[in-house]
């Protein structure tokens, strides 16, 4: 656990689920069902994490940890609350995380025109590695897959 101006930031419980359920609608034109974020929660691999702002969460992030190397799933923060480096801060946990766990690298998509979440990225380093054509089905946008190295 770890807390920074009142924002408390902390693996993600199944209790937590209907509050990011609630950041996933208010995010994505597809966002993730209440029983996707189960399952994430009962699957070995995935680790998740939450911002809770007075027992609100206001953000979550996670990742699967695939033999030596992290994929980033999903990112989110509430909209009123966008700005306030929670994102940033919940970037560096997982990045400290897969560190701990001396893996390799990390890994994400992410829609080409999503430019708030392709700065968010850079920031810590993540390289444009490659395009995947028409990765997102519902409409066709072509996702960047970007890379951070953490060795050395
Ligand atoms: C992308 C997202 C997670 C960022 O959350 P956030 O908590 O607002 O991000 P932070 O406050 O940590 O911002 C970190 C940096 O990202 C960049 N950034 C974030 N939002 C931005 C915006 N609207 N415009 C420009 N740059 C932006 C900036 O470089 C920012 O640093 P700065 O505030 O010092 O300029 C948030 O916008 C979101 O939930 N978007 C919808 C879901 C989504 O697209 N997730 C990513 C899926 S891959």
């Amino acid at each position: 656990m770890y807390e920074k101006d009142g924002i408390i930031f902390r693996k993600m419980d199944f209790k937590d689920i209907n509050g990011v359920v609630k950041i996933e609608s208010r995010s994505f034109s597809l966002p993730w069902s209440t029983a996707m974020f189960n399952e994430e929660l009962n699957n070995p691999i995935a680790f998740y994490i939450v911002a809770v702002i007075e027992q609100e969460i206001v953000g979550y992030a996670g990742m699967w940890l695939i033999i030596d190397e992290a994929h980033i799933t999903n990112i989110a923060v509430d909209p009123k609350h966008r700005r306030r480096n929670i994102a940033s801060t919940m970037v560096r946990l997982l990045i400290e995380k897969a560190r701990e766990m001396n893996l390799k690298a990390m890994t994400l998509e992410v829609r080409t025109g999503n430019f708030e979440a392709i700065e968010l990225y850079k920031r810590f380093g993540f390289k444009t590695e490659g395009l995947r054509k028409g990765y997102y089905r519902e409409d066709g946008e072509d996702a960047l897959i970007m890379w951070l190295l953490l060795e050395s």
